[in-house]
């Protein structure tokens, strides 16, 4: 299958190109078949919506740092916690953060659920979260899709349908990418490539691992995707 290729050229590009971010495990220890810490990919996920990877590393090595684990959280005043915050903005994200690490502490016992639906009951996980930490910290088969994904499948399979009609067409075709093997390195590779090599505006297409399968780039439509309704 055609989307067998995709998937493995992505995961060894993956392997040599991986973001070195404070939430993942490193090349060695990923070969080892560590997993990385569900607390962290947790909380490096709530931190990154509607936030940057570059504004969030130092909140999260502050965050970490203070409550290295998700009890430690939960054992935090309200105010510390939106005090460590102050900058991130959307202080909903903040609040629904603490609510949650008591839940986890609590209820269960200090354990994050291993499930996209178990993820989901808790406080603050939405659908692209609830993906996002099951894929990640359990390697669980989830399709994770977010405005990178959305992009890399747009043109990957040059779609022309504009955004948000084009959701579902484009989850579609991220499900049928996802591989069985590595699911969890396999979303974050799709999301490193989408934030660093199929960007936005002028996509660095000459070093892109998937150019000889990228049916945009061979019809030229990759700049202009994915097309949007304006609002
Ligand atoms: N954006 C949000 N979560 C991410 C992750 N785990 N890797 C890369 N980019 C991301």
């Amino acid at each position: 299958r055609d989307t067998d290729v995709i998937g493995h050229d992505l995961l060894a590009w993956y392997d040599a190109n991986a973001r070195d971010l404070p939430w993942r495990v490193g090349p060695a220890a990923r070969r080892a078949g560590e997993r990385p810490d569900p607390y962290r990919v947790w909380l490096s996920e709530i931190m990154l919506q509607q936030t940057t990877v570059a504004a969030v590393r130092d909140y999260f090595h502050r965050f970490t740092t203070r409550w290295p684990t998700v009890t430690a959280l939960a054992e935090a005043e309200d105010a510390e916690v939106m005090g460590e915050w102050a900058g991130l903005g959307y202080y909903a994200r903040a609040r629904n953060l603490l609510k949650c690490a008591r839940v986890v502490a609590g209820e269960l016992h200090g354990t994050f659920p291993d499930t996209r639906e178990g993820l989901l009951a808790l406080p603050g996980i939405g659908p692209y979260t609830a993906a996002a930490v099951s894929s990640i910290a359990f390697d669980r088969a989830e399709t994770v899709m977010d405005g990178n994904v959305e992009r890399v499948m747009a043109r990957l399979f040059d779609v022309h349908t504009p955004l948000p009609a084009a959701k579902p067409e484009l989850f579609a075709h991220a499900e049928a990418l996802k591989p069985l093997e590595r699911p969890g390195d396999h979303a974050q590779a799709v999301m490193d490539l989408g934030a660093t090599i199929c960007t936005p505006r002028s996509p660095a297409c000459g070093i892109c691992p998937l150019i000889g399968v990228c049916t945009a780039r061979a019809r030229g439509t990759a700049p202009e995707l994915p097309k949007k309704t304006p609002k």
